[in-house]
């Protein structure tokens, strides 16, 4: 299937490392181009050099999205150099913990500046540039949205908040052709997880456990099989799908758990 996303530039934020890396390189390979928004330069250079030294096109803006300063100028560079936007990935944030009992209100008014209000600014500032090339939206979300995980109030609520502006994005958005979605990961291997499975007290184990739950294949989701989806839901040939929250998880967050592969 030819996704005719050659010479699309699309915004991919985190784009450089895990679930982003896969989709960055996933648009790369279709001839898009994709644009990382990322914290750390030299992880968003080594990767579009690659990237370039393939034979591919790509390009990045170093920037940390938790300031919203910094997302306004990002998008303003993008459209700078570019001219046009045909295409947003909302992907960045971090699972960091911010718990009801044992966290504060400065914490958690951080997370959701980690985790979700650049969702917000990336798109709202890209609005005028999307509404020109009639580009499509996605948002990368978590199923603690919907599961809960404990210990990580402020997360879960920043995936709430993905989703609801996954569908409320969709409607308002309606009028000028932009369709919306979200993409739904539960367990996928990226250095996030790497770290956090590494807090554990039996991080062999625990992963174990964790991987026989998963129903389809007993295994955890590849960033590439989260971007092969990303580029579907960002291409033409999604055009009558918008306001979906998508699950690409094996099965993870809706099928019976006594299929698990113990
Ligand atoms: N890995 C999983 O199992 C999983 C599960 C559910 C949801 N997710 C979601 O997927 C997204 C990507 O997760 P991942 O596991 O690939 O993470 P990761 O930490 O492995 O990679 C994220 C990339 O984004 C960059 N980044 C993060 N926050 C940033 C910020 N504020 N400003 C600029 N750059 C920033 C990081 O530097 C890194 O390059 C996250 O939003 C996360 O909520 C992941």
């Amino acid at each position: 299937m030819d996704l005719q996303l050659s010479e699309k530039i699309i915004i991919v934020t985190g784009g450089a490392k895990g679930i982003g890396e896969g989709i960055s390189r996933i648009l790369a390979e279709e001839g898009a181009i994709p644009i990382i928004i990322g914290r750390h330069e030299e992880d968003n250079r080594a990767l579009v050099d690659e990237l370039i030294k393939a034979g591919k096109k790509a390009d990045y803006v170093t920037a940390e999205l938790s300031d919203p300063e910094a997302c306004e100028a990002a998008v303003k560079s993008v459209v700078r150099c570019f001219g046009h936007i045909d295409g947003i990935v909302n992907n960045a944030g971090q699972n960091d913990g911010v718990g009801l009992e044992h966290g504060n209100y400065d914490g958690f008014m951080a997370s959701l500046h980690r985790n979700l209000v650049h969702y917000y600014l990336i798109v709202h500032h890209s609005l005028p540039a999307l509404i020109k090339s009639k580009g499509a939206i996605v948002n990368i979300t978590s199923k603690t949205a919907e599961t809960g995980q404990g210990n990580t109030s402020a997360y879960a609520a920043s995936n709430g908040g993905r989703n609801a502006l996954t569908r409320e994005w969709a409607v308002e958005l309606l009028k000028y052709g932009i369709r919306v979605n979200g993409i739904v990961v539960a367990e996928c291997w990226t250095p996030q997880y790497e770290k956090w499975i590494a807090t554990l007290s039996a991080p062999e184990e625990k992963l174990k456990e964790i991987t026989a739950r998963i129903p389809l294949g007993g295994r955890m989701t590849t960033s590439l099989e989260i971007a092969n989806a990303t580029a579907f839901l960002l291409s033409e040939k999604s055009s009558h799908t918008t306001g979906q929250l998508l699950h690409v998880d094996g099965g993870y967050v809706h099928l019976d758990r006594a299929l698990a592969n113990a």
